[in-house]
């Protein structure tokens, strides 16, 4: 059977740093990467997909996009975050998406769910102030936190425009992908 581990980018535009980060964990894994070659590292859409939480469409019967989401994350063995940084914190979109995969209380799609983030920027600090956010976050939820803090600072040098990453972003990256499958 395969294991799927999502990928989630927390960012939405079309040239992200952070989701050329995801796209080559996705490639890099689909070259073979737990011991028996049958993880699958997906990219899911879910911070663009998703309305705005809102408790009251917060029922029973929510909207699909959020019974779905649930759904795989229910399934998933893993997920992976990868997070820009916005004014020292996650994007609010990925906010979103934590709010509505964290209900029910107690009850939830992210309850024992192994997690892993990522952070990067342009700038010096790689996303800190986002990726220690949400490390702090994902316990809290009670899902399992997975893997180092990893932040990759001046990003924008280190993408070459094929999309080929450097060595020493891949390397840490890959190790925390590679944890996340195990
Ligand atoms: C609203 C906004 C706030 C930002 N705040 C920060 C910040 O607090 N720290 C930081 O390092 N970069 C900040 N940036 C710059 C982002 O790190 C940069 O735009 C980055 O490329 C966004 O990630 P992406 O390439 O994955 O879209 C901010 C950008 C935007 C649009």
């Amino acid at each position: 059977m395969t294991t799927r581990v999502i990928v989630v980018s927390g960012s939405l535009r079309s040239a992200s740093f952070t989701t050329a980060l995801c796209r080559a964990v996705i490639a890099e894994s689909s070259r073979g990467f737990g011991a028996s070659g049958d993880v699958e590292f997906v990219l899911r859409d879910y911070v663009r997909a998703l309305p705005i939480y809102d408790g009251d469409l917060d029922t029973d019967t929510p909207p699909s996009v959020v019974a779905d989401m649930r759904h795989e994350l229910t399934e998933c063995h893993a997920v992976l975050i990868g997070t820009p940084e916005y004014n020292y914190n996650i994007p609010g979109g990925l906010k979103n998406f934590i709010d509505w995969a964290s209900r029910p209380f107690a009850k939830h799609s992210l309850i024992g769910r192994r997690m892993g983030v990522f952070g990067c920027a342009p700038g010096d600090r790689g996303g800190k102030a986002s990726v220690e956010y949400l490390r702090n976050m994902i316990p809290l939820f009670g899902a399992t936190l997975i893997g180092p803090e990893l932040l990759f600072p001046k990003i924008n040098t280190l993408i070459a425009a094929d999309g080929t990453v450097d060595a020493s972003v891949m390397g840490p990256l890959s190790a925390l992908a590679r944890e996340l499958a195990a």
